[in-house]
C-alpha cells in the first residue's frame, strides 16, 4: 500500500523476446490495472547479472523490453516502468533481507538448483540470494499483490517469509504480498508442442510468435504448426495443438470459442491456420510501428526512464529509511 493505493509490483528479465504468450498471457491484460492499483513494472537488470551477460547486449535487451512494453499499451506516466538498476534501494535492501534469510531457505528453491545445474562453471552468491533481491523488490514498494506465473511462486512464498520474519522483529514494516490473481489470463501453448507452453527461452523459433516477428514470419509460424491429422476444427483437449490456435484466433478477434468453431465449420487446417497467422500479424504491426516511432524518439523514452526512476526512487526511499531505522542504523545527518 503506498499512499493510500494498493501496489502491484512485477518484475522482468530482459532475456529472449517477449512472446504472443506474454502478450496475450499477461501483459495485455494489465493495460487497465493501473486503476485500481499503483503499478511498477521492474526490468530487473541487477537480477540478469547472475548469469554472465555480454554488456552491451544486455543494455540493448533492457532498452527494447521497455521500450516493446510502452508500445504494447502501458501507459508509461500511468504505470511505473523503470530499470531496476536506477534505483539503490533494491540492492540496499537485499542486503539488509539477506540478513534475515536463512541458507536452508535458499538451499530448497528449486530455480537455484535448476540454474546452478545449468550454469555449473558460474554458481556465483548472487545466483544463491537471486530470491532475497526478489524479496526487496517486491518488499521496496510495500507491494499488496504480485502477477507470478508457476515458476515464480516459490520467489514470493520465500519473499511473503522473510517479510513475516522481520515484521515479527520489528513490527508492521512491510506489505505482506499476495500473488495477483486476475482475470484469467490466456496460457497460449507452443506452435511445435501444443502440449508445453510457449516461452521465451525455447530454443525452437518456431514454436513462439515474438511480439516483433514480421507478418511473413508469423504466418509462416502459423502454418507450420503441429496439429493433429483429422482436419476438424473442433475445441476439445484431445487436439492440443488445434485449441490453442482456437484460443488465440478468439483472443485476438474477441470472439467466443463458439463463435470460432462455427465460423471454421467444414473448413479445413490450412484456412484456419491461415486465418490466424494473419489475424495475428495485423494485432502485432501496430505494436511494432510504435516501437518504430519511440525507437526514433530517443529523448522522449529518456524522459520516460528518467521520471519513473524519480518516482521508483521516491517511493523506495521511504521503506528503505523505515528499514534502516528499525534495524539501528544511524539516521542521516542533513
Ligand atoms: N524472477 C522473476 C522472473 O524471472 C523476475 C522478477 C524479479 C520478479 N523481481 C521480481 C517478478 C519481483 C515479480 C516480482 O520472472
Amino acid at each position: 500500500m503506498l499512499d493510500g493505493k494498493k501496489t502491484l509490483f512485477s518484475g522482468m528479465q530482459a532475456t529472449g523476446n517477449l512472446t504472443l504468450g506474454n502478450y496475450l498471457g499477461a501483459l495485455n491484460n494489465w493495460l487497465t490495472l493501473n486503476e485500481e492499483y499503483e503499478c511498477f513494472y521492474c526490468v530487473v537488470d541487477l537480477h540478469s547479472i547472475t548469469i554472465r551477460q555480454d554488456p552491451a547486449e544486455l543494455r540493448k535487451r533492457a532498452r527494447a523490453l521497455l521500450t516493446l512494453y510502452i508500445a504494447a499499451g502501458l501507459d508509461p506516466v500511468k504505470n511505473c516502468i523503470y530499470y531496476q538498476s536506477h534505483v539503490s534501494g533494491h540492492a540496499e535492501l537485499s542486503w539488509i533481507l539477506n540478513c534475515f534469510t536463512y541458507m536452508g531457505e535458499l538451499n530448497r528453491m528449486t530455480q537455484f538448483k535448476d540454474k546452478a545445474a545449468k550454469h555449473s562453471d558460474n554458481i556465483n552468491a548472487g545466483l544463491f540470494t537471486y530470491p532475497v533481491l526478489m524479496a526487496a523488490d517486491i518488499l521496496l514498494f510495500q507491494s499488496d499483490v504480485v502477477p507470478v506465473g508457476a515458476d515464480q511462486k516459490q520467489h514470493l512464498e520465500i519473499a511473503r517469509d522473510i517479510a513475516e520474519r522481520f515484521n515479527g522483529i520489528y513490527g508492521n514494516v512491510f506489505t505482506i504480498p499476495e500473488p495477483y490473481i486476475g482475470k484469467v489470463g490466456a496460457k497460449i501453448m507452443s506452435l511445435q508442442e501444443p502440449s508445453k507452453k510457449m516461452s521465451k527461452s525455447d530454443e525452437n523459433v518456431n514454436a513462439s510468435i515474438y511480439l516483433m516477428d514480421d507478418p511473413d514470419t508469423v504466418i509462416r509460424k502459423f502454418k507450420r504448426a503441429v496439429t493433429d491429422s483429422d482436419n476438424q476444427i473442433i475445441y476439445t483437449d484431445d487436439k492440443p495443438g488445434i485449441k490453442n490456435l482456437i484460443d488465440i484466433y478468439s483472443l485476438t478477434t474477441n470472439k467466443t470459442v463458439e463463435e470460432v468453431v462455427k465460423e471454421f465449420d467444414g473448413k479445413g487446417y490450412g484456412d484456419f491456420k491461415m486465418a490466424v497467422g494473419e489475424t495475428v500479424a495485423s494485432i502485432l504491426k501496430p505494436i511494432q510501428d510504435r516501437v518504430a516511432d519511440l525507437n526514433k524518439d530517443k529523448a522522449y523514452v529518456d524522459g520516460i526512464i528518467k521520471d519513473n526512476a524519480e518516482k521508483a526512487n521516491y517511493y523506495a526511499t521511504k521503506t528503505l529509511r523505515k528499514v534502516q531505522k528499525k534495524v539501528g542504523f544511524p539516521e542521516k545527518i542533513r
